[in-house]
């Protein structure tokens, strides 16, 4: 649908990001197990434009296949730069594709991952409000930096200068521009008269500025967010600062959601995550992907859980290791447990310290307190898994199914090898190795029967004796 405010959105991420010194493409770089270009879209995408175009530099082929593989087709077309010439020249590429375009064209930097969709709408506003040819979002800098400096002549705009080319007195400027900017399509055609930076051989895209106030045209720079959302990704120093200043958001977000936590600046809580309300969560805890935390559930120190979900008023002990499971309700786990993809485990449970789990269910109120792995097994309801008893689920070639009925007891030390079944309410004695199907409701053992040979001790300490009074012997010879 057209509407009154055509915008198009075009994501620079042609340039070669060699300040990063990385075979990866700078805009590939995560925050959070995701790349910075992905923040980048999902902060257009609410907007609606009608195109939103992407250059990429002609090895950008990776970039390309990263998006094309997590958006759905037609959200984005690429554009490709052939060499990266500069901003200036990499926007004109993209506008190639916009022929006939009328209305606002909205640029953006592949490498400012934070900038968030309200402050695109506030900005986009601000730009049709004030009747700008252009716009652009600066920003106050703290401290060391390379963004450009806005230039203003009173209250005017009149040019950005690119951090090696200022002078001394510019240098001081603490105004910059975050790489944003929104330019009305009739002023694309200047982006001929820019001239190549000799020095850096390209086509600043920020000299547009000078060329259009020169010219008459309105231009605007608004500081309508802070350094915290509109940093720019060129070193691994920015990517670690950016990734600081998102983590203090989501943490802040969470506490102000009702969630305790003992030692913030030790919690990295991945964006996409979900904690409901009374959780308790402690220190150097890492909560990845898309994760589900259910109410009132406390998280001991040392914990990382990855695209799990965690019903309510569960457990988490120190040390533990939880990926792709689900933990249902009152469930108690670890400490020093992992949890590998595919575990189910049942409300009320107890996965206790050093308990490897893959593959498996677990039913409600089902015990494994220590030293266990249980691997592609299907367990019921109150069951005791004894200390140190395994599954032997491989056999070489292929993964077998241990299944285990409601109330069974798997006494300490035991192997369970796979494929094989627990009747209901069966026991197994400890130290067995199970080998065939054990009927419900009965006792298997399968050890070597207990022997005693009396005063083995003592026999064996008087061939001792014996020995070394021969040796003695000798010596003295
Ligand atoms: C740029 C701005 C600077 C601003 C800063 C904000 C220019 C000249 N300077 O500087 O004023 O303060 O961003 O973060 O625009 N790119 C291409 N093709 C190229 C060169 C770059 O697509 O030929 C892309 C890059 O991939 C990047 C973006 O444009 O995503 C900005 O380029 P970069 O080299 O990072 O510019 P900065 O030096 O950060
Ligand atoms: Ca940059």
């Amino acid at each position: 649908m057209k509407s009154s405010h055509p915008l198009t959105t075009v994501v620079l991420a042609a340039g070669l990001g060699t300040r990063m010194k990385s075979s990866v493409p700078k805009v590939l770089h995560k925050i959070y197990g995701k790349p910075i270009i992905h923040y980048v879209i999902d902060s257009i995408k609410p907007l609606k434009s009608e195109n939103n175009i992407i250059v990429i530099g002609s090895e950008g082929r990776e970039i390309k296949n990263t998006i094309n593989k997590h958006y759905k087709k037609n959200l984005v077309t690429f554009a490709i730069q052939k060499e990266p010439k500069g901003t200036g020249d990499a926007l004109k590429v993209a506008i190639n594709k916009l022929k006939g375009f009328n209305g606002t064209v909205l640029i953006l930097s592949g490498d400012t991952p934070l900038i968030s969709t309200i402050t695109l709408q506030k900005f986009l506003r601000l730009h049709r409000q004030n009747k700008e040819d252009i716009s652009i979002i600066s920003f106050i800098a703290e401290g060391n930096h390379s963004y450009g400096r806005i230039i203003r002549e009173g209250k005017q705009v009149k040019a950005i200068i690119e951090d090696r080319d200022v002078n001394n007195e510019q240098k001081k400027i603490k105004e910059v521009n975050s790489g944003i900017y929104a330019i009305k399509s009739h002023m694309l055609k200047l982006l001929n008269e820019i001239k190549i930076n000799k020095a850096k051989g390209e086509y600043y895209l920020t000299d547009i500025v000078d060329i259009a106030v020169r010219k008459g045209y309105k231009v605007g720079a608004h500081i309508i967010s802070n350094e915290t959302e509109l940093t720019g990704i060129n070193t691994r120093q920015d990517l670690h600062n950016a990734l600081h200043y998102l983590r203090d958001r989501i943490i802040s977000k969470w506490i102000n959601s009702g969630i305790s936590f003992i030692d913030k600046p030790s919690v990295f809580i991945h964006p996409d995550v979900k904690i409901g309300i009374d959780t308790i969560i402690y220190s150097n805890i890492h909560i990845e992907g898309r994760t589900i935390i259910g109410k009132g559930c406390t998280i001991y120190p040392n914990v990382r859980i990855t695209d799990s979900i965690i019903e309510d008023n569960v457990t988490i002990k120190d040390s533990t290791v939880i990926e792709s499971s689900l933990i249902k309700k009152n469930a108690v786990i670890g400490p020093f447990a992992h949890l590998r993809p595919g575990s189910i485990i049942g409300s009320s449970s107890k996965i206790g310290n050093f308990v490897e789990i893959k593959n498996s269910i677990i039913g409600e109120g089902t015990k494994a307190s220590h030293l266990s792995y249980l691997g592609d097994a299907q367990i019921g309801k109150n069951v005791n898994i004894g200390a140190g008893a395994i599954t032997c689920n491989y056999d070489g070639k292929k993964k077998n199914k241990t299944i285990i009925e409601d109330d069974s007891f798997i006494g300490s030390d035991s192997q369970l090898i796979a494929p094989v079944r627990i009747g209901k309410g069966a026991y197994i004695g400890a130290g067995s190795t199970i080998t065939q199907d054990v009927p419900p409701l009965s006792l298997a053992i399968s050890r070597v029967k207990q022997r005693h040979i009396e005063q083995w001790t003592t026999r064996k300490q008087i061939k001792k004796e014996k020995l070394e009074m021969k040796k003695d012997k000798k010596s003295k010879r």
